[in-house]
């Protein structure tokens, strides 16, 4: 089963997914890790993340893997065979994330990676494109949104977490301007799948989430 689970950022995607993957043994995929793994390939190689040749000669010698850690349930990301699963979340990954994201061969891809890994049983993936681009026919999907204050606040505790500091404005400021970009480029945008399930997240619980999609996974096994 591929259950595809869309919306922007810190709509609380990646908490419920990860939540959903431990009781229900589906395995997680995160795929926005791995668009800011290769914004951090492109960080080590020097290149401008918005030079698209240069980004694209990276490609052929770029190894993206994902891995969940048993003991904690979070994935880890891993670039060439390095854990970079604390890089990836830096500011200045995220900033650029958004360039890297929007050059069509990196998409092409990420997203051949990202069906290889759901032919690994059942899964559960989350991202912007799960429902429209890269699992049309998921059999299960969700679009995940909430008010932007709820989202930042949320974010900003997950970094707080990672030992990342930054301020509620600054939080508030790079959602913004992300969803903005991801929502407004022309490939795969950020958009809910005609037949995908609305859950508003702002008054709901990390467990309540996962409730709701547990139920309509029971309901379709
Ligand atoms: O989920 P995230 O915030 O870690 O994702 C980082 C960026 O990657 C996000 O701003 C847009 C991009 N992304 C994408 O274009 N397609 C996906 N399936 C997942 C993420």
């Amino acid at each position: 089963m591929i259950i595809a689970i869309d919306g922007p950022a810190g709509s609380g995607k990646s908490t419920t997914a990860k939540l959903v993957g431990s009781k229900m043994n589906f395995l997680y995929i995160d795929t926005g890790a791995m668009y800011r793994a290769m914004t951090v390939k492109a960080e080590l190689a020097g290149v401008p993340f918005d030079d698209r040749a240069g980004v694209c000669s990276l490609l052929d010698d770029t190894v993206i893997e994902q891995t969940i850690d048993t003991k904690s349930g979070d994935t880890r990301t891993y670039l060439d065979g390095r854990d970079v699963s604390y890089e990836i979340r830096t500011p200045e990954i995220s900033k650029g994330v958004t360039s890297v994201c929007e050059i069509d061969e990196v998409r092409v891809k990420l997203v051949s990676l990202q069906r290889e890994m759901g032919k690994k049983g059942n899964v559960i993936l989350d991202g912007r494109d799960i429902g429209t681009v890269v699992f049309p026919d998921a059999d299960l999907k969700f679009f995940m949104v909430a008010d932007i204050n709820i989202r930042a606040e949320r974010r900003l505790a997950e970094l707080k977490e990672k030992g990342i500091a930054l301020t509620f404005e600054d939080v508030r400021n790079d959602i913004e301007r992300r969803d903005l970009r991801d929502s407004s480029r022309s490939n795969s945008p950020l958009r809910p799948a005609q037949d995908a399930v609305l859950i508003d997240t702002g008054g709901l619980t990390v467990e309540e989430q996962a409730e709701i999609i547990i139920g309509y996974i029971k309901k379709k096994l």
